[in-house]
């Protein structure tokens, strides 16, 4: 049986469509971002490196060394406004080796967002430490407020991850760690490109690290990158990343080393892999800004709605634009709305990217690869309790948002559809916030 909103909604749709507004005939999907500005750029670099004969990052046959990572690590740097960069095999092994600089291990406490990817989880665990949550607010990034009541003396590190495009709000974040002497390591895994108040997101913290995986801004497929200003850090998270070792090449970007060798692992990113990120990284401005000129389109044309609330953006013009989020007062709601847009063939889903991590089975269980593992095993990590209960907040935000991916090559009639459809299914499928 169609309940009133959903028949309002559907009324709403075929009015539109009476005003020439018609519904898609094949559903509005947002594709992935990096690939689709792939073009003679990815391949000349990838040439240079067959033709070379020099697919590993720090030696080779050849008169000349192999410079593609070398090359993508200085630009890099220079895009996101630290000292160093260096890259690595995925944005999961950055973190790791992120831990490593901060010298995060059994003992300490790592803050972290109750949504977030299972890596941010995964590289607290393994470096052996133990994993505390805090709530998200309405941006769906982690809650300043929430995060001062979640410190201990054993808290070494608050873990803000950039979400979605969204960056965390910082101006609040600093303070609270600055005040309790921790430290933070920015994850902007999912918001490659994204600024915070004309800042790069990862060069506020102590140290960051990015993503280059397929469903990220810029992509080989799969990549990491670790930025910082501290050298220490730099040299930990290389010596991590290379069994411990510290090549000539970073020595000298470092100005000398200042660390002893200590066990780490191999996270060596290839040639190929940095030749195409170099020509993407070269991009990456480009793909930026049509995202960003896309999803403005869309909030230009819903701005007006009444009682419209939009995902909390605490600097609008740094976002990448990933996703327009609506909020409700209901799930119910929501899912009516969501309902409505599929009629349109406008595609809406709740917050996806990250999980719910707490509420992880393996998680909830402490499950880890040895059962005498040393984050649980001491008289806090015996009492810590994961689960629903410790992310209510968290749970009640995500069932009560959904949105719509943009697609940085959207045309103007795909936008236009959006915004189309959100202003008739809006209004109709809810009693908004
Ligand atoms: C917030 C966040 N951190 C870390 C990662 C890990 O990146 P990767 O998939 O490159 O290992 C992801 C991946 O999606 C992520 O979303």
């Amino acid at each position: 049986m169609i309940d009133r909103r959903r028949f309002l909604a559907a009324a709403s749709l075929a009015a539109g469509a009476a005003r020439g507004n018609t519904a898609r005939s094949t559903p509005l999907k947002a594709d992935f971002w990096g690939t689709q500005y792939y073009d003679d750029k990815e391949q000349q670099q990838l040439m240079d490196v067959l033709e070379a004969r020099q697919p590993f990052r720090w030696y080779g046959s050849g008169s000349t060394p192999p410079m593609k990572v070398a090359t993508f690590e200085r630009e890099f740097a220079a895009r996101m406004q630290t000292r160093y960069a260096l890259a690595v095999t995925s944005g999961t092994a950055a973190l790791q080796c992120a831990m490593a600089a901060l010298r995060i291990g059994p003992g300490d406490e790592v803050i972290l967002p109750a949504w977030t990817w299972h890596s941010c989880y995964s590289a607290i665990v393994l470096a052996g430490a133990l994993p505390v949550f805090a709530e998200i607010d309405e941006s769906f990034n982690i809650d300043p407020s929430d995060i001062e009541r979640r410190v201990t003396p054993q808290t070494k590190v608050i873990l803000a991850a950039h979400l979605q495009g969204n960056p965390c709000d910082m101006d609040r974040i600093m303070p609270i760690a600055a005040k309790h002497g921790i430290r933070v390591l920015e994850d902007c895994a999912q918001s490659v490109g994204a600024s915070y108040k004309g800042r790069p997101v990862g060069s506020m913290g102590d140290i960051a690290i990015y993503s280059l995986q397929l469903n990220k801004t810029i992509t080989a497929g799969e990549g990491g990158a670790v930025v910082t200003n501290d050298p220490v850090l730099f040299e930990g998270a290389s010596r991590f990343h290379d069994v411990g070792g510290f090549r000539a090449l970073h020595e000298k970007v470092a100005g000398g080393h200042r660390v002893n060798a200590f066990a780490g692992t191999n996270f060596r990113m290839n040639e190929f892999s940095g030749g195409v990120l170099l020509a993407q990284l070269r991009k990456l401005d480009r793909i930026v800004g049509d995202a960003r000129a896309n999803a403005r389109r869309v909030y230009d044309g819903i701005r007006d709605l009444p009682n419209l609330r939009l995902r909390h953006r605490p600097d609008p013009g740094g976002e990448l634009g990933a996703g327009i989020y609506l909020g409700f007062k209901s799930k119910e709601q929501r899912d009516r709305f969501a309902g409505a847009m599929k009629d349109a063939n406008v595609l809406v889903a709740p917050p996806v990217g990250s999980v719910l991590l707490p509420t992880q089975e393996y998680i909830e269980q402490k499950r880890t690869v040895h059962p005498a593992w040393p984050s649980f095993a001491s008289g806090r990590g015996l009492s810590i309790q994961y689960g629903a209960a410790c992310c209510p907040r968290t749970i009640d935000i995500l069932n009560r948002y959904a949105g719509v991916l943009i697609d940085p090559k959207f045309t103007r009639r795909d936008t236009d559809d959006i915004v189309g459809a959100i202003r008739s299914a809006y209004p109709a499928g809810s009693q908004v916030l």
